[in-house]
């Protein structure tokens, strides 16, 4: 299994992008995605056309398309690896990363009618507990869930007087937030009333570029425990899943920002590259030490 997997997903256009006929300037072969660059000063097509290789292409552009990616592929091929690494003890994150619009939110939490991959995820862990539960295995889950707006840490479960929590470092479990409140969910339905719960209160705001355009950062984590028997002897495994939709990066005069949310914006942009240089280091790091 990949420690770290990158997949890429083009959505429909949208409402605005039809009105001025905009130009399709993404194609997808297998796993590569092709772009053009249809304003370089130049007819060369190797100039003009660069293609990527990534783990996964997800063309989900027009639903009548013999590609098309559906949530449910998306959740195949990603969703399901999350599920598999927290059954095995291991630890998972999910990113969702790009400009606003794009269809992060989209990705991450879907719509009730069609679901992105948090709730698939959430839905397939409580699905495998209840199998493995007739094994003699039981299990604890817990779920915390916050967004980071304007570089403040507030709690989505639950609403505090003063919704600016600290983060903190603990000498072994590593950063923590004090104060986040933790639910201890025992079913789907409960799991689902929290992520819906924690989405009614995630700010979110109205741009040029995106109606409910996410203003903040958020993080949704599962803690999940599985206590049995290992050789007869009582074990516990314990493993976490981050699953993180980032708000998007935007250009002030695309998003036709003023005010508010024009200082939104710099502090969304201002953390993304903050971010962008965590993962470079991180990069960087892992490669030295092969
Ligand atoms: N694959 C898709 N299929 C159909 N509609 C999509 C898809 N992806 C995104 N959309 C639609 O596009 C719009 C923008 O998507 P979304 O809100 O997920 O963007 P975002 O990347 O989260 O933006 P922001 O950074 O501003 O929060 C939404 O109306 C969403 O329903
Ligand atoms: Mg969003």
């Amino acid at each position: 299994m990949a420690s770290v997997k990158v997949a890429v997903r083009v959505r429909p256009f949208n409402e605005r992008e039809r009105e001025n006929d905009s130009q399709l300037i993404i194609q997808m072969r297998g796993n590569t995605t092709g772009i053009l660059n249809c304003k370089a000063n130049t007819r060369d097509e190797s100039i003009r056309y660069k293609e990527f290789t990534f783990d996964y292409s997800y063309w989900s552009h027009d639903e009548d398309s013999e590609n098309y990616a559906s949530q449910e592929m998306v959740y195949h091929d990603l969703g399901t690896e999350v599920v598999e690494c927290a059954f095995e003890g291991y630890n998972a994150c999910v990113f969702a990363y790009g400009q606003t619009g794009s269809g992060k939110t989209f990705t991450m939490m879907g719509h009730q009618e069609n679901q992105g991959l948090i709730p698939r995820i959430c839905k397939a862990l409580f699905d495998r507990m209840s199998e493995n539960s007739k094994r003699g295995t039981t299990h604890k889950v817990q779920v915390s869930y916050l967004e980071i707006y304007q570089e403040r840490v507030a709690d989505l479960l639950q609403r505090h007087d003063n919704n600016s929590l600290k983060v903190r470092q603990h000498p072994t479990k590593g950063p923590y937030v004090e104060g986040l409140t933790t639910c201890l969910v025992t079913n789907y339905g409960h799991i689902q009333n929290c992520i819906d719960r924690g989405n009614a209160l995630r700010t979110t705001a109205s741009t040029n570029m995106n109606d409910v355009s996410s203003r903040s950062h958020a993080i949704f984590t599962i803690t999940f425990v599985q206590a049995g028997y290992c050789d007869g002897v009582p074990s516990e495994t314990v493993s976490k899943i981050h699953l993180v939709d980032l708000a998007g990066s935007e250009r002030a005069d695309s998003t036709g920002a003023t005010g508010k949310r024009l200082k939104e914006g710099a502090y969304i942009n201002k953390s993304l590259v903050t971010l962008g240089s965590v993962i470079s280091k991180l990069a960087e790091l892992s490669t030295e030490k092969k």
